[in-house]
Protein backbone atom coordinates (compact mmCIF):
# COMPACT_ATOMS: atom_id res chain seq x y z
CA UNK A 1 0.00 0.00 0.00
CA UNK A 2 0.88 3.38 -0.96
CA UNK A 3 2.15 5.18 2.57
CA UNK A 4 0.75 8.44 2.61
CA UNK A 5 1.20 11.74 5.23
CA UNK A 6 -1.60 13.72 5.90
CA UNK A 7 -0.72 16.49 9.06
CA UNK A 8 -0.90 19.99 9.66
CA UNK A 9 -1.05 22.88 12.40
CA UNK A 10 -3.94 25.37 13.31
CA UNK A 11 -2.75 29.11 12.18
CA UNK A 12 -3.09 30.90 15.60
CA UNK A 13 0.78 31.83 16.06
CA UNK A 14 4.36 30.87 15.35
CA UNK A 15 5.12 27.58 15.60
CA UNK A 16 8.14 26.64 18.42
CA UNK A 17 10.41 24.44 19.06
CA UNK A 18 8.05 22.59 20.91
CA UNK A 19 6.28 21.86 17.56
CA UNK A 20 9.51 20.93 16.04
CA UNK A 21 10.83 18.33 18.28
CA UNK A 22 7.05 16.69 18.72
CA UNK A 23 6.89 16.99 15.33
CA UNK A 24 8.38 18.94 12.67
CA UNK A 25 11.43 17.48 12.77
CA UNK A 26 9.89 13.99 11.61
CA UNK A 27 7.82 15.73 8.88
CA UNK A 28 10.99 16.56 7.33
CA UNK A 29 12.90 13.51 8.09
CA UNK A 30 9.79 11.45 6.23
CA UNK A 31 9.80 13.56 3.52
CA UNK A 32 13.84 13.34 3.01
CA UNK A 33 13.45 9.44 2.94
CA UNK A 34 11.11 9.80 -0.10
CA UNK A 35 8.74 6.93 0.95
CA UNK A 36 6.07 8.83 0.68
CA UNK A 37 3.68 11.31 -0.44
CA UNK A 38 2.76 13.62 2.17
CA UNK A 39 0.19 16.32 2.91
CA UNK A 40 0.76 19.13 5.12
CA UNK A 41 -2.11 21.94 6.03
CA UNK A 42 -2.86 24.72 7.77
CA UNK A 43 -6.02 24.15 9.72
CA UNK A 44 -7.60 27.26 9.24
CA UNK A 45 -11.32 26.45 9.67
CA UNK A 46 -10.15 24.17 12.81
CA UNK A 47 -8.91 27.25 14.49
CA UNK A 48 -12.15 29.20 13.53
CA UNK A 49 -13.89 26.74 16.04
CA UNK A 50 -12.36 28.66 19.07
CA UNK A 51 -11.88 31.61 17.39
CA UNK A 52 -14.93 32.61 15.68
CA UNK A 53 -14.91 36.53 16.43
CA UNK A 54 -11.13 36.98 15.67
CA UNK A 55 -10.80 36.06 11.54
CA UNK A 56 -8.02 38.41 11.75
CA UNK A 57 -5.92 36.42 14.05
CA UNK A 58 -5.81 33.05 12.19
CA UNK A 59 -5.31 35.94 8.64
CA UNK A 60 -2.13 37.40 10.30
CA UNK A 61 -0.98 33.65 11.10
CA UNK A 62 -1.06 31.82 7.70
CA UNK A 63 1.37 32.70 6.28
CA UNK A 64 3.57 33.00 9.59
CA UNK A 65 3.16 29.17 9.96
CA UNK A 66 3.73 28.70 6.31
CA UNK A 67 6.88 30.21 6.72
CA UNK A 68 7.51 28.25 10.00
CA UNK A 69 7.25 25.30 7.55
CA UNK A 70 9.82 26.24 5.17
CA UNK A 71 12.18 27.39 7.47
CA UNK A 72 12.10 24.13 9.00
CA UNK A 73 13.16 22.62 5.37
CA UNK A 74 9.95 21.39 4.13
CA UNK A 75 10.34 21.81 0.68
CA UNK A 76 7.49 22.35 -2.35
CA UNK A 77 8.86 19.79 -4.42
CA UNK A 78 8.06 16.93 -1.56
CA UNK A 79 5.66 18.05 -0.05
CA UNK A 80 1.93 19.57 -0.84
CA UNK A 81 1.04 22.12 1.52
CA UNK A 82 -2.42 23.34 1.49
CA UNK A 83 -5.06 25.41 3.51
CA UNK A 84 -8.02 23.68 4.64
CA UNK A 85 -10.90 25.93 4.14
CA UNK A 86 -10.19 25.45 0.16
CA UNK A 87 -10.76 22.01 0.12
CA UNK A 88 -14.45 21.14 0.09
CA UNK A 89 -13.79 18.11 1.11
CA UNK A 90 -13.11 18.59 4.28
CA UNK A 91 -16.24 20.09 5.13
CA UNK A 92 -18.67 17.37 3.08
CA UNK A 93 -16.71 14.25 4.92
CA UNK A 94 -17.54 15.94 8.78
CA UNK A 95 -21.01 15.37 7.73
CA UNK A 96 -21.22 12.14 7.10
CA UNK A 97 -19.26 10.88 10.11
CA UNK A 98 -20.77 13.07 12.78
CA UNK A 99 -23.78 10.64 12.27
CA UNK A 100 -21.60 7.97 13.27
CA UNK A 101 -20.04 9.70 16.52
CA UNK A 102 -21.98 9.38 19.65
CA UNK A 103 -22.50 13.01 21.98
CA UNK A 104 -21.05 10.19 24.97
CA UNK A 105 -17.95 9.48 22.91
CA UNK A 106 -16.78 13.00 21.99
CA UNK A 107 -17.45 14.35 25.31
CA UNK A 108 -14.52 11.32 26.14
CA UNK A 109 -12.18 13.10 24.05
CA UNK A 110 -9.52 14.36 26.32
CA UNK A 111 -9.55 17.68 24.68
CA UNK A 112 -12.98 18.67 24.15
CA UNK A 113 -13.25 16.43 27.50
CA UNK A 114 -11.24 19.40 29.48
CA UNK A 115 -12.50 22.41 27.83
CA UNK A 116 -15.72 21.12 29.12
CA UNK A 117 -14.83 21.20 32.22
CA UNK A 118 -13.87 24.69 31.81
CA UNK A 119 -16.39 26.28 30.15
CA UNK A 120 -19.39 23.77 30.71
CA UNK A 121 -21.37 23.51 28.05
CA UNK A 122 -20.63 27.32 26.67
CA UNK A 123 -18.32 26.14 23.69
CA UNK A 124 -19.07 26.28 20.09
CA UNK A 125 -20.66 23.49 18.63
CA UNK A 126 -17.75 23.43 15.84
CA UNK A 127 -14.93 23.26 18.73
CA UNK A 128 -17.16 20.17 19.85
CA UNK A 129 -17.11 18.12 16.87
CA UNK A 130 -13.27 19.15 15.19
CA UNK A 131 -12.59 15.97 16.13
CA UNK A 132 -14.31 14.49 13.55
CA UNK A 133 -13.09 17.47 11.11
CA UNK A 134 -9.95 16.21 11.85
CA UNK A 135 -10.70 12.70 11.09
CA UNK A 136 -12.20 13.95 7.78
CA UNK A 137 -8.52 15.51 7.15
CA UNK A 138 -6.74 12.45 7.46
CA UNK A 139 -8.99 9.88 5.71
CA UNK A 140 -9.82 12.80 2.62
CA UNK A 141 -6.42 12.14 1.72
CA UNK A 142 -6.36 8.10 2.44
CA UNK A 143 -3.71 8.96 4.90
CA UNK A 144 -1.57 6.00 6.29
CA UNK A 145 0.89 8.07 8.58
CA UNK A 146 0.26 11.31 11.09
CA UNK A 147 3.18 12.58 12.86
CA UNK A 148 2.39 14.96 15.44
CA UNK A 149 2.71 16.01 19.19
CA UNK A 150 1.66 13.43 21.55
CA UNK A 151 -1.49 15.58 22.49
CA UNK A 152 -3.06 15.16 19.48
CA UNK A 153 -2.87 10.89 20.01
CA UNK A 154 -6.63 10.58 21.09
CA UNK A 155 -7.57 12.13 17.99
CA UNK A 156 -6.00 10.12 15.40
CA UNK A 157 -7.72 7.11 18.17
CA UNK A 158 -11.00 8.63 17.44
CA UNK A 159 -10.21 9.09 13.42
CA UNK A 160 -9.70 5.04 13.95
CA UNK A 161 -12.66 4.38 15.03
CA UNK A 162 -14.57 6.11 12.40
CA UNK A 163 -12.75 4.52 9.99
CA UNK A 164 -13.62 1.12 11.38
CA UNK A 165 -17.57 1.98 12.02
CA UNK A 166 -17.52 3.74 8.13
CA UNK A 167 -16.00 0.81 6.44
CA UNK A 168 -18.13 -1.93 8.34
CA UNK A 169 -21.54 -0.40 7.42
CA UNK A 170 -20.78 0.69 3.90
CA UNK A 171 -17.44 -1.40 3.00
CA UNK A 172 -13.92 -0.72 3.19
CA UNK A 173 -13.32 2.91 1.43
CA UNK A 174 -11.72 4.50 4.17
CA UNK A 175 -7.63 4.40 5.44
CA UNK A 176 -7.04 3.30 9.32
CA UNK A 177 -4.24 5.91 9.80
CA UNK A 178 -1.40 5.44 12.37
CA UNK A 179 0.23 8.33 14.82
CA UNK A 180 3.87 8.60 14.28
CA UNK A 181 5.24 10.32 17.44
CA UNK A 182 8.81 11.07 18.78
CA UNK A 183 10.37 8.23 20.19
CA UNK A 184 12.11 10.10 23.04
CA UNK A 185 9.13 10.92 26.26
CA UNK A 186 10.90 14.89 26.33
CA UNK A 187 10.53 15.40 23.08
CA UNK A 188 6.91 14.42 22.73
CA UNK A 189 5.78 16.94 24.98
CA UNK A 190 8.80 19.35 25.34
CA UNK A 191 8.32 21.61 28.80
CA UNK A 192 8.32 25.35 28.59
CA UNK A 193 11.32 27.78 29.25
CA UNK A 194 10.17 28.14 33.16
CA UNK A 195 9.50 24.60 33.85
CA UNK A 196 5.48 24.29 32.94
CA UNK A 197 5.13 21.14 31.46
CA UNK A 198 3.91 22.19 28.45
CA UNK A 199 5.56 24.72 26.06
CA UNK A 200 2.97 26.61 24.93
CA UNK A 201 2.24 30.07 23.47
CA UNK A 202 -0.63 30.87 26.39
CA UNK A 203 1.45 30.53 29.15
CA UNK A 204 4.79 32.76 27.29
CA UNK A 205 7.25 30.55 27.74
CA UNK A 206 7.77 29.69 24.45
CA UNK A 207 11.27 29.68 21.82
CA UNK A 208 9.92 30.76 18.55
CA UNK A 209 11.63 29.29 15.38
CA UNK A 210 11.54 32.66 14.27
CA UNK A 211 13.14 34.26 17.58
CA UNK A 212 16.06 36.13 16.99
CA UNK A 213 19.57 35.41 18.24
CA UNK A 214 19.88 38.14 21.36
CA UNK A 215 15.93 36.58 22.43
CA UNK A 216 17.18 32.84 22.05
CA UNK A 217 19.62 33.83 24.50
CA UNK A 218 18.22 36.23 26.52
CA UNK A 219 15.10 33.31 27.12
CA UNK A 220 17.71 30.48 27.55
CA UNK A 221 19.48 32.20 30.87
CA UNK A 222 16.20 32.88 32.08
CA UNK A 223 15.47 29.42 32.01
CA UNK A 224 14.54 27.34 35.00
CA UNK A 225 17.45 25.00 36.51
CA UNK A 226 17.66 24.00 40.20
CA UNK A 227 16.56 26.46 42.93
CA UNK A 228 18.62 24.71 45.57
CA UNK A 229 21.27 25.10 43.41
CA UNK A 230 22.57 28.79 44.73
CA UNK A 231 26.14 28.75 44.93
CA UNK A 232 28.76 27.32 42.36
CA UNK A 233 30.03 24.52 44.61
CA UNK A 234 26.07 23.21 45.53
CA UNK A 235 25.18 19.94 44.03
CA UNK A 236 22.77 20.65 41.20
CA UNK A 237 19.70 18.15 40.47
CA UNK A 238 19.37 17.93 36.72
CA UNK A 239 15.82 16.08 36.96
CA UNK A 240 13.56 18.72 36.35
CA UNK A 241 16.18 21.03 35.67
CA UNK A 242 14.82 22.81 31.71
CA UNK A 243 18.47 23.16 30.27
CA UNK A 244 19.02 19.66 30.88
CA UNK A 245 15.91 18.63 29.73
CA UNK A 246 16.82 20.56 26.57
CA UNK A 247 20.27 19.16 26.25
CA UNK A 248 18.36 15.77 26.88
CA UNK A 249 17.44 16.60 23.49
CA UNK A 250 19.33 19.18 21.60
CA UNK A 251 22.86 17.86 22.71
CA UNK A 252 24.97 15.90 20.23
CA UNK A 253 29.03 14.97 21.02
CA UNK A 254 30.10 17.17 18.56
CA UNK A 255 28.30 20.22 20.41
CA UNK A 256 30.40 18.98 23.46
CA UNK A 257 33.90 18.83 20.99
CA UNK A 258 33.03 22.58 19.58
CA UNK A 259 31.38 24.49 22.38
CA UNK A 260 32.66 22.34 25.26
CA UNK A 261 35.39 20.46 25.06
CA UNK A 262 36.31 19.58 28.91
CA UNK A 263 33.61 16.95 28.66
CA UNK A 264 32.64 14.41 25.95
CA UNK A 265 29.76 13.95 26.79
CA UNK A 266 26.27 14.90 28.41
CA UNK A 267 26.67 12.01 30.81
CA UNK A 268 30.33 13.85 32.24
CA UNK A 269 28.38 16.88 32.33
CA UNK A 270 25.61 15.60 34.46
CA UNK A 271 27.79 14.13 36.39
CA UNK A 272 29.41 17.31 37.29
CA UNK A 273 26.81 19.34 37.73
CA UNK A 274 25.07 16.69 40.67
CA UNK A 275 29.04 16.75 42.33
CA UNK A 276 28.53 20.49 42.60
CA UNK A 277 31.45 23.05 41.29
CA UNK A 278 29.52 23.47 37.99
CA UNK A 279 27.33 26.89 37.47
CA UNK A 280 24.34 27.34 35.93
CA UNK A 281 25.79 30.14 33.16
CA UNK A 282 28.00 27.34 31.57
CA UNK A 283 25.62 24.94 30.90
CA UNK A 284 23.38 27.43 29.77
CA UNK A 285 25.58 29.29 28.07
CA UNK A 286 26.19 25.77 26.21
CA UNK A 287 22.58 25.24 25.34
CA UNK A 288 22.87 28.17 23.64
CA UNK A 289 25.04 27.15 21.68
CA UNK A 290 23.51 24.61 20.41
CA UNK A 291 19.87 26.19 20.06
CA UNK A 292 21.69 29.09 17.64
CA UNK A 293 22.93 25.99 15.52
CA UNK A 294 19.93 24.53 15.24
CA UNK A 295 17.91 27.66 14.82
CA UNK A 296 20.32 29.78 12.41
CA UNK A 297 19.77 27.83 9.08
CA UNK A 298 15.86 27.91 9.70
CA UNK A 299 16.42 31.67 10.27
CA UNK A 300 18.18 31.80 6.81
CA UNK A 301 15.28 30.11 5.06
CA UNK A 302 12.88 32.05 6.62
CA UNK A 303 14.75 35.60 5.44
CA UNK A 304 15.51 33.96 2.25
CA UNK A 305 11.58 33.30 1.72
CA UNK A 306 10.62 35.93 3.01
CA UNK A 307 11.97 37.73 0.04
CA UNK A 308 9.84 35.36 -2.32
CA UNK A 309 6.61 36.01 -0.83
CA UNK A 310 4.28 35.73 -4.50
CA UNK A 311 6.15 31.88 -5.06
CA UNK A 312 5.60 31.18 -1.31
CA UNK A 313 1.50 32.33 -1.83
CA UNK A 314 1.83 30.14 -5.16
CA UNK A 315 3.29 26.83 -3.06
CA UNK A 316 -0.18 27.14 -0.89
CA UNK A 317 -2.48 28.20 -4.01
CA UNK A 318 -0.99 25.21 -6.32
CA UNK A 319 -1.04 23.02 -2.77
CA UNK A 320 -4.73 23.48 -2.10
CA UNK A 321 -5.41 23.18 -5.85
CA UNK A 322 -3.98 19.31 -5.81
CA UNK A 323 -5.29 18.55 -2.51
CA UNK A 324 -9.05 19.57 -3.94
CA UNK A 325 -8.92 17.03 -6.65
CA UNK A 326 -7.18 14.10 -4.57
CA UNK A 327 -10.06 14.53 -1.93
CA UNK A 328 -12.58 15.15 -4.37
CA UNK A 329 -11.77 11.81 -5.50
CA UNK A 330 -12.19 10.12 -1.98
CA UNK A 331 -15.09 12.01 -1.82
CA UNK A 332 -17.12 10.54 -4.80
CA UNK A 333 -16.03 6.85 -3.69
CA UNK A 334 -17.44 7.67 -0.02
CA UNK A 335 -21.23 9.30 -2.03
CA UNK A 336 -21.07 5.53 -4.19
CA UNK A 337 -20.51 3.59 -1.18
CA UNK A 338 -23.30 5.41 1.02
CA UNK A 339 -25.43 5.47 -1.76
CA UNK A 340 -25.60 8.66 -2.55
CA UNK A 341 -24.70 9.31 -6.22
CA UNK A 342 -28.37 8.70 -7.66
CA UNK A 343 -27.66 10.63 -10.76
CA UNK A 344 -24.56 8.71 -11.83
CA UNK A 345 -26.54 5.42 -10.63
CA UNK A 346 -27.55 3.70 -13.50
CA UNK A 347 -29.16 1.43 -11.04
CA UNK A 348 -31.18 3.68 -8.93
CA UNK A 349 -31.99 5.77 -12.54
CA UNK A 350 -33.94 2.47 -14.11
CA UNK A 351 -35.04 1.26 -11.22
CA UNK A 352 -37.24 5.22 -10.41
CA UNK A 353 -38.08 4.74 -13.95
CA UNK A 354 -39.37 1.66 -14.35
CA UNK A 355 -41.37 1.57 -11.19
CA UNK A 356 -43.41 4.54 -11.86
N1 LIG B 1 -5.29 19.55 15.80
C1 LIG B 1 -4.02 19.86 15.22
C2 LIG B 1 -3.32 20.89 16.14
O1 LIG B 1 -3.93 21.39 17.03
C3 LIG B 1 -4.10 20.43 13.83
C4 LIG B 1 -4.74 19.50 12.86
C5 LIG B 1 -5.91 19.69 12.21
C6 LIG B 1 -4.25 18.23 12.44
N2 LIG B 1 -6.20 18.63 11.41
C7 LIG B 1 -5.21 17.72 11.52
C8 LIG B 1 -3.12 17.46 12.76
C9 LIG B 1 -5.06 16.47 10.94
C10 LIG B 1 -2.97 16.20 12.16
C11 LIG B 1 -3.95 15.72 11.26
O2 LIG B 1 -2.18 21.19 15.93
Amino acid sequence: MKKIILTGDRPTGSLHIGHYVGSLKSRVELQNSGEYEQFVMIADLQALTDNAENPAKIRENLMEVMLDYLAVGLEPDKTHFFIQSQVPALFELPMYYANLVTMARLERNPTVKSEIKERERILPVGFITYPISQAADITAFSATHVPVGSDQLPMIEQTREIVESFNRIYGEILTLPEAVIPKSANARRLVGIDGNAKMSKSLGNCIYLKDTPELIKSKIMKMYTDPNHIKVEDPGQVEGNVVFTYLDIFAKEEHFKKYLPKYQNLEELKAHYQRGGLGDITIKNFLNEVMQELLKPMRERREYFEQRKPEVLEMLKKGSQLAKERSDKLVLEVRKAMGLNYFEDELFIKSYINNV
